[in-house]
């Protein structure tokens, strides 16, 4: 069989006869290329995933405990001091590196673009999103003698943009050798036949394979052995949304060597029952984070003997890794999670299709859904008015109105 029988065959296998009729009609460049992308796709796995989205998510709610935590303002003048002097250690002595999951796009706020190059309107001037992580960077070099490297993880779909944008600021002041983007990886989307959609470029439509895909990419993309090369024993790992989180916390760190644990993590009480943030707790004995979309309406409104929510640990997407751990994780295949959602397409005579209505699966890895590979988790739970201004909607909730009065209060507490 030839190399084109045999990606014929494996079309046909899997049902995608739609692509091998678009084969047949390409030529030349357009062909091979098309041809490449289907050699790199794991069709076993994809329709696997295909068929998961028939199935019902499954929560033994009588397998679920409450997350244990420590609270930052309870923690006694020697825990912090030691917790401190433990995680300053780490810094001084060039073991810490930063990554930035900026592989989404503003759409939910918007932007048109990387959301990392969304504006803030802070202080009138206003600030770039990826502007005020550079600065809260930039004050730890300061303080503890150093130079971070900061990892940023892009995506196809604004790499490229990313990465001008970021040459057009000069890095907004840091060096430039210690910033080292990446690319996350991509799936197919999918259509409810089970179809794999086709895009205006004439080769089947893929999208981000979700922020969990950071693991992978890391491995892929050489940075974790460049972390290894470096000495880095620890990573955090954050997200481009947040405009007063802190990238470099020695409680933090500090806890997390004390408790001996692999991973760690900052949550703040959730702001009510519905809010749409992930929730820590116990499932099996190992961590986990529920996500908001996943998590049953009985388990977000059930409380303690205090009268606190039960679940009320929010996952805020501030987390740290040993190297070790990341290395573990980048081996073991995580879960994905699909989301029903528009996605445009070409049909069998080339015509572009716009949905009005959801019309296929894309399919994405959370972060934290790698907490489950380890027996514990350390958590400190800080303050919202310290640690937590999510841009995330134009408008209401979570908007850049809300982050900006939470990030301007914020430095006005700390003159
Ligand atoms: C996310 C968390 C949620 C948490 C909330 C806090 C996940 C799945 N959910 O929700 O538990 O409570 O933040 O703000 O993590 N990203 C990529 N590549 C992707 C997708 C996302 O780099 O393919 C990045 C985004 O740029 C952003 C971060 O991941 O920095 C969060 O992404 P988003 O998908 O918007 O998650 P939320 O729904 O806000």
């Amino acid at each position: 069989m030839d190399k084109n029988e045999e990606v014929i065959q494996l079309l046909k296998t899997y049902e995608q006869e739609h692509i091998v009729q678009l084969l047949e009609k390409l030529e030349g460049e357009k062909k091979e290329k098309l041809v490449d992308q289907i050699n790199k796709i794991d069709f076993h796995q994809m329709m696997e995933l295909y068929e998961n989205t028939k199935k019902e998510i499954e929560i033994k709610e009588n397998k679920i405990e409450a997350i244990k935590y420590l609270d930052k303002e309870k923690l006694t003048k020697n825990e912090k001091e030691k917790f401190e002097e433990l995680g300053q250690k780490i810094i001084v002595s060039n073991q810490y590196a930063v990554v930035t999951m900026a592989g989404g796009q503003g759409t939910r706020l918007g932007h048109t673009g990387p959301k990392g190059t969304f504006k803030l309107d802070v202080y009138g001037k206003g600030k770039y999103l990826f502007e005020i992580l550079a600065e809260n960077l930039k004050e730890a070099n300061k303080k503890y003698d150093t130079t971070i490297p900061w990892y940023i993880m892009t995506s196809k779909e604004n790499n490229d943009e990313t990465q001008e944008f970021l040459e057009k600021h000069n890095y907004f002041g840091y060096d430039k050798n210690n910033v080292m983007l990446f690319k996350q990886g991509e799936l197919p989307l999918i259509d409810t036949e089970g179809k794999m959609l086709i895009g205006k470029d004439l080769k089947i439509k893929e999208a981000s394979d979700g922020n969990g895909g950071l693991f992978l990419s890391l491995r892929k993309t050489g940075m974790l052995a460049d972390m290894k090369e470096k000495g880095i024993k620890w990573i955090f790992i954050g997200s481009v949304d947040n405009a007063i989180l802190k990238m470099v916390d020695t409680t933090l760190l500090g806890m997390a060597i004390e408790k001996n644990v692999q991973i760690a993590s900052k949550s703040v009480l959730k702001a009510n029952a519905h809010e749409r943030v992930g929730v820590f707790c116990k499932m099996n004995g190992h961590p986990k984070v529920i996500e908001y979309t996943e998590l049953p309406e009985q388990m977000a409104e059930e409380v303690d003997n205090n009268g606190e929510l039960k679940y009320g640990e929010s996952h805020i997407m501030c987390n740290l890794f040993t190297i070790d751990a990341i290395e573990k994780i980048s081996k073991e295949p995580l879960i994905y999670h699909s989301a029903f959602k528009k996605n445009s397409y070409i049909d069998e005579n080339g015509k572009e299709i716009i949905p009005e209505e959801p019309n296929s699966y894309k399919f994405e890895a959370f972060i934290f859904d790698s907490f489950e590979i380890f027996d514990d988790i350390a958590i400190l739970r800080g303050k919202r008015e310290d640690d937590f201004a999510p841009v995330k909607n134009k408008e209401g909730v979570d908007s850049p109105k809300t982050a900006k009065e939470l990030y301007e209060k914020y430095w006005e507490r700390q003159k």
